[in-house]
């Protein structure tokens, strides 16, 4: 596969990762996940963290891989690369773990003293990719395999961040979020 290959299958392969974080955000609101408990004197999780954020998050992103299966190879011959189908189990592993690496990364952030929508450089850019990487790789294993090679992990690594900062600053632009990240 050469770069643009590689670039156009990270991305793509990526989109129902990158989805939810963005629907939870216009979604969001209701009841919090940790149900305002607390963990030593701060919260779990926070009030950032809402089911309805969370369910909306993933049925967004499994609606759109569904979608984009239908699509595969329409836009993959538009595009000139062989695009990838989302294996049943990646259809609902990638929005759900980028959903669980945020609400990890909530607890994390929480218990390292920052507040509700305080940034965090690094964790916020890259909780959700890891979240929805690390359970692909474990609930579609030979989807991942064949997908995930090096050169595409190596890409979503790097592309990631700067994708995310930018959606997240037009998000913010928009009105639709508090903070610029
Ligand atoms: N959101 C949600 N449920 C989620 C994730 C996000 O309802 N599982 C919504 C919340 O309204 C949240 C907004 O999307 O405020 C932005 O998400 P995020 O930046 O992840 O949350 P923060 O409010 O910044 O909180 P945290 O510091 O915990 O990241
Ligand atoms: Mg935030």
């Amino acid at each position: 596969m050469d770069l643009y290959a590689v670039v156009v299958t990270a991305l793509w392969a990526m989109v129902p990762a990158y989805v939810p974080n963005n629907a939870a955000v216009l979604a969001g609101g209701g009841r919090p996940i940790d149900g305002r408990r607390e963990l030593g004197g701060r919260r779990l999780l926070g009030d950032g963290k809402t089911w309805r954020g969370t369910a909306a998050g993933v049925a967004a992103g499994a609606v759109l891989a569904l979608g984009m299966n239908r699509a595969a190879t329409p836009i993959g011959e538009a595009l000139a690369v062989d695009l990838p189908e989302f294996a049943a189990a990646a259809v609902l592993a990638l929005p759900v773990g980028a959903m669980l690496g945020d609400i990890g990364a909530s607890f994390l952030k929480r218990r390292a003293g920052r507040e509700r929508g305080a940034p965090f450089p690094g964790l916020d850019q890259l909780d959700f990719v890891v979240g929805a990487v690390a359970l692909a790789a474990v609930a579609a294993s030979g989807w991942f395999g064949d997908v995930f090679t090096v050169p595409v992990l190596a890409t979503v690594l790097a592309v990631t961040p700067v994708l995310h900062i930018g959606m997240n600053g037009l998000a913010y632009l928009a009105g639709l979020k508090d903070e610029p990240w």
